[in-house]
């Protein structure tokens, strides 16, 4: 049954000291669509990431990838098991070039070739990119930016990937080629799990939602479902 399932977390907890920022958490991903998690400011979203990432280690509760525990793994053990996250605020070497951005992405692989083939795919997801490889990462603009670590994580040849809020303080037009540029990875095979604040955009390329609030998971169901749902609407989507 397991193997259906990209990623199964159950009973999740995670503490900062004493303080809960993620209580029994429990919600799977099946292969071959977009998850989302919507929550507010300080809900517990990046927690849950990091917790994915073994960037946090919870206190409780356990994490199934493609069919295995993945309790106490370290973050590289992670990356090579599959799973690579766009993290918040990007955190992108800005003192690097593009390329070598890109090239850190692919870190722990070894296949050249396949390194190589990538580095080419995800300029023709990019393509923006392309003319700037030997640019410095911070002179990039915030777009292109984003572009960059999202461009970055899939250098790992992740088939898992998060996305924490990668459409954050980005104008319209940008937010657009970024969701379909998502959706494009998706199609590709690469399951994904975006969170965001402003759900709008990621209620709208996801097949099944959570909402977060303060640590727990209150509402869940298909995107479209929620995105029509009074509350949910109210409360994230600013009608
Ligand atoms: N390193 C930390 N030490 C202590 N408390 C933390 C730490 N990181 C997060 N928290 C707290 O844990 C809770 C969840 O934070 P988290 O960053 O997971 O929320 P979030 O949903 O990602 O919020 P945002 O939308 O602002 O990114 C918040 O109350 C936050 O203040
Ligand atoms: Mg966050």
């Amino acid at each position: 049954m397991t193997e259906r399932l990209a990623l199964e977390v159950t009973g999740l907890a995670v503490s900062y000291g004493i303080v809960p920022a993620v209580i029994d958490v429990s919600f799977a991903i099946e292969h071959g669509s977009i998850t989302t998690i919507v929550g507010s400011n300080g809900a517990g979203k990046s927690t849950i990431m990091k917790a994915l990432t073994g960037l946090v280690r919870p206190a409780g509760g356990r994490i199934r990838m493609f069919g295995e525990d993945i309790a106490g793994a370290e973050p590289d053990e992670l990356v090579v098991r599959g799973v690579s996250l766009v993290p918040e605020g990007r955190r992108l070497f800005t003192t690097m070039s593009v390329a070598e951005n890109l090239e850190i992405g692919a870190y722990r692989r070894s296949d050249v070739n396949a390194v190589a083939r990538d580095f080419e795919r995800v300029l023709e997801y990019f393509p923006a990119l392309r003319g700037r490889l030997q640019v410095l990462a911070g002179s990039l603009s915030g777009g292109q930016q984003q572009m960059l670590a999202v461009a970055r994580a899939l250098m790992a040849a992740p088939r898992l990937l998060l996305l924490d809020e990668p459409t954050i303080g980005l104008g319209p037009a940008i937010v657009d080629t970024i969701a379909e540029i998502i959706q494009t990875i998706a199609r590709s095979g690469v399951d994904m799990l975006l969170v965001e604040q402003n759900a709008e955009m990621a209620l709208e390329i996801s097949a099944q939602a959570f909402i977060l609030e303060r640590g727990r998971i209150i509402m869940q169901g298909r995107s479209s479902t929620l995105a029509r749902s009074e509350e949910v609407r109210r409360a994230y989507l600013g009608v």
